[in-house]
């Protein structure tokens, strides 16, 4: 099949920039730089050429720079992961200290930062959810919690009591199950015969659904034929990154009751949410709702991989010694990143930081939405993780090419963002490291309705 790159990758001439937090002296790509894309399209799949087109050479605090002198302003945040800033030297430090033991690999044999890492994040997530398991990746986390919600709902209800609820619009990885359980129908379209008790209902995010009655959940598991006592768990992501959208509160209150009600454990995907991005250390604080499970990866160690899944002790107790494992559950450099990374969110208050920064990120986001109503169809915006959703002039339908065009203009310019997201990729989405300077976060306000005003007055 043939793709086409979304980025040019023809050198053009761009404006040189000099200031505090961005410098951009060469043309763009890199003239340098293409023969290192060259080799990585030649010898990787080309879906690993989705994002603006710098060659990373290191990256510190709120900067990545090149080797030929650029520096970018970086509101990705390596797609939502460095929430303490990147390169923290006290999580290198702290990733040397354990390689200079040297302890690089253990399995699941035992070692001491395991248990005080774990012991953390117990502590950190609300009472009842008090067991961890340890993981590499998010997608790793979400197949399971999905085993452990199907493993639980058929011990307690037998083996009708195994589907998984999801929301329609939802992202959670990209292995099977991951796919199985998101709501992006082009996504998992390669899987054909779709495996029974997988069923998605509307997001209620009042732009698309514009019903965000709870009613609406049970009429279309009614609608679907799935009966309440049917159901294992409902997961969601507490955002939906391609908006970023957010449940009303009371819907999400009368979910959480509902499984309650019917014996289903209630899922929270916070990979991406997780870890102050919302301006609380868990986004389903903002509901008042406790999840039986958790899901957590990117911004628990802000580096290296880990993820983890929190939960109940009673579901989480499920399996027998030695079979609920992977090889590199906890591993040692991943775990010292992750107990620094927690140490720094607190001694730093990155959390209240990312609230407080919401307010000044959501007036510029918002200014731009009202000098462009016909073109920004909706502005959503909470802690420091926000999105302009492009439409096409005067509707509700994504429109990609601009958004793609608006976060080209700006990398440009110096400011970084990942690729457009969302249904058809219509979503600018913003997510500075947490630690990011109050006048830097302004810059990048400015530099972003700079490129919106060259792209849509076109
Ligand atoms: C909400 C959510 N869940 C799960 C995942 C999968 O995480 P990973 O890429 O670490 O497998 C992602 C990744 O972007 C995500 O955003």
């Amino acid at each position: 099949m043939e793709h086409q790159l979304k980025y040019t990758m023809t050198p053009v001439a761009v404006k040189t920039v000099k200031t505090k937090y961005r410098r951009i002296v060469t043309k763009l790509p890199v003239p340098e730089s293409l023969p290192i894309f060259r080799k990585l399209l030649r010898y990787e799949p080309i879906s690993m050429q989705g994002q603006p087109p710098i060659l990373w050479d290191r990256a510190k605090g709120c900067q990545v720079y090149d080797r030929w002198g650029n520096m970018w302003l970086d509101w990705s945040s390596c797609v939502v992961l460095a929430n303490a800033g990147h390169g923290r030297p006290e999580i290198a430090r702290a990733v040397q200290r354990m390689a200079a033991k040297p302890l690089l690999a253990t399995y699941v044999f035992a070692h001491e930062a395991r248990a005080a890492l774990c012991e953390a994040l117990a502590k950190l997530a609300p009472r009842g959810l008090d067991k961890v398991f340890l993981l590499t990746t998010g997608s790793e986390a979400i197949e399971n919690v999905i085993k452990l919600a199907r493993t639980h709902g058929v011990a307690t209800g037998g083996p009708d009591k195994c589907v998984i609820v999801s929301f329609e619009g939802a992202f959670h990885g990209r292995t099977l199950g991951a796919q199985v359980a998101g709501g992006i129908p082009a996504l998992k379209s390669w899987i054909v015969k779709l495996p029974e008790g997988f069923v998605q209902v509307p997001f209620p995010d009042g732009f698309r659904t514009a019903d965000t009655r709870f009613a609406v959940f049970e009429e279309t598991l009614e609608r679907l034929g799935v009966k309440p006592g049917q159901v294992a768990g409902v997961i969601s992501e507490t955002f939906q990154g391609i908006g970023p959208n957010f449940f009303p509160a009371e819907y999400a209150q009368a979910l959480e009751a509902w499984c309650r009600r019917h014996g289903a454990l209630l899922i929270m995907d916070e990979v991406q949410a997780g870890f102050g991005r919302t301006g609380k250390m868990f986004a389903f604080q903002h509901y008042g709702i406790t999840p039986d499970l958790i899901a957590c990866g990117k911004g628990i160690s802000s580096s290296l991989p880990l993820a983890a899944v929190i939960g109940r002790a009673d579901v989480m107790s499920a399996y027998a010694p030695g079979s609920m494992t992977s090889t590199h559950s906890a591993s040692p450099l991943a775990v010292a990143a992750a107990r620094e990374n927690l140490r720094i969110l607190k001694a730093e208050r990155l959390v209240a930081r990312a609230a407080r920064l919401e307010r000044p990120l959501r007036a510029a986001l918002e200014g731009i939405g009202r000098k462009y109503p016909e073109r920004v169809g909706a502005v959503f915006c909470r802690g420091l993780v926000a999105g302009l959703l492009m439409v096409r002039p005067g509707t509700k339908d994504p429109d990609g090419d601009t958004a793609l065009a608006i976060n080209e203009k700006c990398f440009q310019k110096g400011l970084l963002m990942f690729a457009p997201v969302g249904l058809g990729g219509g979503c600018v989405k913003i997510a500075p490291p947490l630690t990011i300077e109050t006048e830097a976060l302004a810059e990048g306000c400015a530099v972003l309705e700079e490129a919106c005003a060259e792209v849509i007055k076109k």
